[in-house]
């Protein structure tokens, strides 16, 4: 059966940019297709959902130069308890930094678990820039790579695609700087206080 099940691995999923990417592709990609946050309590549900459907999206953020622990943790659980068919895996990632080759660790972290596991892969789109790019006059880029992106999976001719904000690092790291700036401002925390390991009083390292 042809259907597309979208998975958004981002752990702010309700509120993410992953969900943003992902309505982006549901509209660009017509009717066949269901989103689903992972949680960590879904993890069978999606299993027989994904059992069911002939290709899978994965959507999410690059998260320390890797996966998401919530992503992970139900790659391990798919590695235990494998679903009833195996649809073709597709990535769609973004990260915050402005180089969209940042994602390629995570892309062949991907590409390892469906060789390991017996999943075709399919389709890959890599966002760099990815907390800003929506909200800029360069939005259209990042629509237009979502669009082959999809394309690209309901013709079967899988393929790889990227995009980011086309500017200079130094004008990207003046621009990011300013709007956290700004962002700590509204909710009273300092430059220098964003600046330390310290989440909520609480030291992290
Ligand atoms: C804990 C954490 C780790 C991150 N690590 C990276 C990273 O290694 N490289 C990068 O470019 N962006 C990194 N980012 C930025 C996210 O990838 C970026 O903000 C993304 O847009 C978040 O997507 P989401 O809203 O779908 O979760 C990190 C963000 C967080 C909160």
């Amino acid at each position: 059966m042809e259907k597309t099940i979208i998975l958004n691995g981002s752990p702010r999923a309700p509120k993410s940019n992953s969900k943003r990417y992902a309505e982006i592709f549901s509209a660009c990609h017509g009717a066949d297709v269901e989103y689903y946050n992972i949680t960590r309590t879904n993890h069978d549900e999606l299993r027989r959902k994904i059992g069911t459907c002939s290709d899978v999206v994965l959507v999410f953020p690059l998260y320390a130069d890797a996966l998401p622990v919530g992503l992970l943790n139900f790659l391990k659980a798919l590695e235990l308890e494998p679903p009833a068919g195996k649809p073709v895996v597709s990535v769609m990632i973004n990260c915050g930094f402005l180089e969209y080759r940042q994602n390629d660790l995570a892309v062949r972290m991907m590409k390892f678990f469906c060789k390991r596991n017996g999943y075709a892969f399919g389709s890959v789109v890599e966002i760099g820039s990815g907390e800003a790019i929506l909200d800029t006059p360069f939005r259209f880029l990042a629509k237009r790579a979502i669009r082959d992106f999809s394309r690209s999976i309901r013709n079967r001719k899988y393929a790889a695609f990227h995009t980011t904000m086309p500017l200079t690092k130094r004008l990207f790291i003046l621009a990011s700087t300013l709007y956290w700036s700004s962002y700590g401002k509204k909710y009273g925390v300092t430059r220098e206080e964003m600046r330390t390991m310290r989440i909520e009083g609480e030291k992290t390292v």
